[in-house]
Parts: structure tokens; sequence; C-alpha cells
């Protein structure tokens, strides 16, 4: 278990932008696969770099297995790592590259090439082994990084980035096998990604980052099906969530959000406590919870279609209310099967049990609850 407590990281000169790392909370069981998620410079590199012992915290505590290591150099953490640019020693063999840390332990040379070729067989290198790195593909540079990582069987391994070097064919194959592998070993893994569909299609858990603060840390369908606030909701989906400004009015005995192109009555079961009544709020919906309807649908809203993008598996239709008056365009998705086109008066509906409601302040909270 690897437990990050309150961790502050402050860069030398950089007070001035602020913490890298503000303030972080985290908790990583045994044999646990998670991803480190959020934009360019919320902090996810600072934070493996303390994980790995490269950085100290400002202040805060990090514990493995309930050992306290702010202290403990690199070497003697027992990590392997796998940055952003994995490089190989060109001059040396894959395998001299796989046993080089190893040899840095000072392990007789028989022993670490032994154990070199073990590790090469795991990730399907092993008749590659008298190569030089010049003479592999771009994905097998990257396995034997992984190697080298692996070679000391560690207990946590740290990935910064490591399939940003890769071509998109190679990346789908590379994290199905990095994935693989960390089953097979039970290897605790800590991975560093700017790629949310990456994250989300290998991780046990994600923590999403945004400003060196985690903004939630839930396995993969919890953040896409019941983000907390208005920044996760908007980081994860593709394409992303609607979010449409509104406000809250209660009248009669109904709830409603009143947006600037329609009014959309809060179904029973998904109503709120009164004391949010009057608050501005973004109404969320992702495009594939809107569908088309017949104008007769109960709680069916006109739109006007102004574009209709194809995917190839279906539709992107952006729609707009008849006035234009929204804040924003709607997106939805339709199959193919749909016939419409730019200019079309249609009607749609929000599926009752998938929307949200955002609140504009309070650091955007997610006011609806599970459903
Ligand atoms: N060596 C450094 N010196 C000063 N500031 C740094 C240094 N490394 C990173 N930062 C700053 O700390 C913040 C977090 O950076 P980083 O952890 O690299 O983000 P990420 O990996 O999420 O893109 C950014 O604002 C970045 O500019
Ligand atoms: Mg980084």
């Amino acid at each position: 278990m690897i437990t990050l407590s309150n961790i502050v990281k402050e860069y030398e000169g950089k007070q001035e932008s602020g913490r890298a790392v503000d303030g972080l909370n985290l908790e990583i069981r045994k044999g646990e696969f998670v991803a480190l998620l959020g934009p360019s410079g919320c902090g996810k590199t600072t934070t493996l770099m303390m994980l790995a012992g490269l950085l100290k915290p400002t202040s805060g505590d990090i514990h493995f297995n309930g050992k306290l290591v702010n202290h403990t150099e690199p070497k003697d953490r027992n990590i392997g790592m796998v940055f952003q640019s994995y490089a190989l020693y060109p001059h040396l063999t894959v395998r001299d590259n796989i046993a080089f840390p190893l040899r840095e332990r000072k392990m007789p040379k028989r022993e670490a090439y032994e154990r070199a070729k073990e590790t090469s067989r795991i990730l399907q290198i092993d008749h590659l082994l008298d190569r030089k790195p010049s003479q592999l593909s771009g994905g097998q540079q990257q396995r034997v990084a992984m190697a080298r990582a692996l070679s000391k069987d560690p207990e946590i391994l740290l990935l910064d980035e490591p399939m940003s070097n890769l071509d998109a064919r190679l990346k789908l194959d590379v994290r199905d096998e990095i994935r693989k592998i960390q089953r097979k070993l039970g290897v605790t893994t800590i991975i560093v990604t700017h790629d949310q569909e990456e994250a989300l299609a290998i991780s046990d858990r994600v923590a999403i980052l945004n400003g060196g603060r985690i903004q939630q840390y839930a396995p993969p369908h919890e953040l896409f099906n019941h983000p907390v606030n208005l920044f996760v909701a908007s980081f994860l989906g593709s394409p992303p969530m609607n979010l449409i400004l509104g406000q809250l009015q209660e009248s009669g005995g109904r709830q409603i959000v009143l947006t600037e192109g329609f009014e959309y009555e809060l179904p029973a079961g998904r109503r709120l406590e009164k004391e949010h009544m009057g608050k501005t709020v973004r109404f969320g919906i992702r495009p594939h919870d809107i569908s088309i309807c017949s104008a007769d649908q109960p709680g069916s809203l006109r739109m006007k279609v102004d574009l209709v993008e194809h995917l190839g598996s279906g539709k992107l239709v952006k729609v707009m209310d008849p006035e234009g008056k929204l804040d924003t365009m709607i997106r939805l998705l339709t199959g193919n099967e749909v016939q419409v086109e730019a200019g079309d008066d249609i009607y749609v509906t929000f599926k009752a049990d998938k929307f949200h409601l955002f609140d504009t302040e309070n650091g955007g909270l997610n006011l609806t609850q599970h459903v």
C-alpha cells in the first residue's frame, strides 16, 4: 500500500505561480493499477518524481507499506520507472540495457544476464537480445524500456506517459500489453497520462488532477457516470458533455431548470433539496443521452439543427433552440439510420436518469444524487 498524505510541492523560485502539487492525498493498494490523469502542468510528473524519490515534497508524508519513505533514496525504494523519453543506451545491446540496473547494483554478470533473459521472455523480446536499440521498432524499444524497469523485480512500477512516442495503432497494443504484464506480475503500478482514453481503459482507479489537486479518485465508470464537479464532467468524454447555463426554480410543486432556450422539469426521483432553488447551474448531459423523438413525446424540446457531422459509427448533430438564445450549441449522437440535416426542425428528449446539475459556485459541485 502506498499512501500520500497532504503532499505539497513548491519549486524554488516558482512560488509566484503557486504550488505544483497542493495538498494531495492518495492511497494505492497493493497490486493496483492507478492512473494520474489531468491537463498539462497539473502536477502529474511532479507527483511521480516524489514517489520515485527523485524530488522531495515541500511538506507531507509518503508511506510504502506503513513505512515513511520521505528520506529514502531512490535506489532503496524498490521501484522501476519508465519515463516519457525512455532513452535506451544506444551503444548497449538490448541484453545490456535490460541488465543495466542489475549491474548497477553489483549483481554478477551471469546472473544479471539470466534475469534479463527471463524478463525479456515475459515481454516477448527475447529474440532481440543481441540487437542495438537503433535496430528496433518504436514498440520494441518501448518494451525494452519496460523490461529494464521490471528486471529488478520492483514492488512498484512508475510510468510517465510511456506511450506518448508511439503511433496510435501501436499505442493500443502496447497499453493492452502493459496491463497484461502488470496483472501477471501483480506489480503495483502508477501511470501518468494526459490521455483520458488510455487512463480509463487500463486503470483500476483514476485520480483526476487539476492545479495540483485531486478532483476525484474513483474507478473509470464512476468518474464517467458520476463526476463530482464541473471540471471532471467537462474533462472526461468525447464529444464532451453538454453544459448548459440555467437557473433552478420551483413553482407549483415542480422543479425546473430554466435556460435561455428551454425549460426542463426535473423528473420524479431526481428532484433536489429545496435549498438549491434559485441557484445558477450548468445542466449537464452527455451527447449519447439525448435522443431525437416525435413532437408529441411528453417533455420533448423543439430544436433547430445547425450542423451534422458523420463520424462513421454514427452522426454528431449540433442543435440550437429555435430562437438561438442558448449560451452554447447542444451536441447529440445518433445512429447512421436517423435522417437529419442542417436546417431541420427536430424534437429531442434527455434521458431522465442521466443529467447532472452543477453549481456554478462552490467549485462546480455536482448537486445531483447518484441514481
Ligand atoms: N523543475 C521545475 N522547476 C520549476 N517549476 C517546475 C519544474 N517542473 C515542473 N514545474 C512546474 O510545476 C507544475 C507541474 O508540473 P508537472 O508536474 O511537470 O506537470 P504535468 O506532468 O502534469 O504536466 C507546472 O506549473 C510546471 O511548470
Ligand atoms: Mg508530465
